[in-house]
């Protein structure tokens, strides 16, 4: 599996803001630190106890100045903390208004799915976004918490069950970004794996066009012994297919599925051989799936792979 990049690798404003904060965190704390450790060393050494000596040490009790530095300089560091505190959230999560969402991320176990209400384009798993537009995610789930995480572009923030959420989106340049479930949601939380695909304004439109487009169902041939089959096998009851009788949002929309990159929130790559795998038996792959094996015999999975395959 591919490894999800780091905060400090920050490829968005919203991160780039986080990881300077985080940063002038860890300076302070690691001045805090080598002042005490320096302070401890000093004093076991120079105060140490000396053959011979067996007099009880200075003893000093109580001092207003001491207690006034230990006061005063902790208060000037948090209110420091505070001010970039705020500062930084200002930046990251201004206020809302009364806009409309840009997209919709729902949370399902285990994978994602995503509308553009704007174009009313349903997809799953891959995120394609324009890179420097500035866009409202309204984030919710269907069944229990999860948590949308883009360590390098976007902060954590929970999809909670009954509770919209909302999170701004802006990407600083184009490319692939990986994320993940940050919030422990069951037994597959660690293979709910999203990937955003950042890209141009003219790449995004041809690619929210193409998604818009309702695929031609096959008529002769694997392909379309594929599709009869995706009806009869009750595949039509939890997915959704645009143009198809298949119109359920149990499972992630299929409809342009051989354009999508992996299978299974991220656990296989999008190959034939690999998607035939899967449909023979998801639970290989993912413990726990709530995607059936439908018992679909060899010839069949090959079938319904052409038909999926030619979903573009
Ligand atoms: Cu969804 Cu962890």
């Amino acid at each position: 599996m591919e490894k999800l990049g780091g905060v400090f690798n920050a490829s968005s404003p919203e991160m780039t803001a986080m990881a300077g904060l985080t940063l002038y965190m860890i300076a302070i704390a690691v001045v805090i630190f080598v002042i005490i450790a320096a302070s401890v060393t000093y004093i076991i050494i120079r105060y140490r106890k000396r053959s011979g000596d067996e007099s009880e040490p200075y003893q000093d009790f109580g001092s207003t100045t001491v207690e006034i530095i230990w006061t005063v300089i902790p208060t000037i560091i948090v209110a420091i903390l505070f001010f970039l505190t705020v500062k930084t959230m200002y930046a990251v999560d201004p206020p809302k208004g009364d806009r409309e969402p840009d997209i919709v991320i729902i949370g399902h176990q285990w994978w994602w799915e995503l509308y553009y209400p704007k174009s009313r384009v349903l997809t799953a798993n891959e995120l394609h976004i324009p890179v420097g537009e500035k866009w409202l995610a309204r984030l919710e789930s269907v069944d229990v918490i999860h948590d949308f995480w883009v360590p390098e572009l976007f902060r954590k923030i929970d999809l909670v069950p009954g509770h919209p959420n909302y999170i701004w989106l802006v990407t600083g340049k184009p490319g692939i970004y990986l994320g993940a479930c940050a919030e422990f949601c069951g037994l597959q939380h660690a293979n709910m794996r999203i990937r955003v695909i950042a890209e141009t304004r003219d790449e995004f439109d041809a690619w929210q066009l193409g998604q818009l487009k309702i695929p031609t169902t096959p008529t002769d041939g694997e392909a379309a012994k594929g599709a009869e089959l995706f009806q009869d096998r009750a595949c039509m009851n939890c997915h959704y297919i645009s143009g198809t009788a298949a119109a359920a949002r149990i499972g992630p929309s299929l409809t342009h599925f051989s354009t999508r990159q992996t299978i299974g929130a991220g656990v296989l790559e999008n190959t034939p051989e690999n998607l035939k795998g899967w449909l023979l038996n998801p639970n290989a792959y993912k413990p726990g799936s709530l995607m059936p094996n439908m018992k679909l015999s060899d010839l069949e999975a090959d079938q319904i792979v052409a038909y999926l395959e030619a979903l573009k």
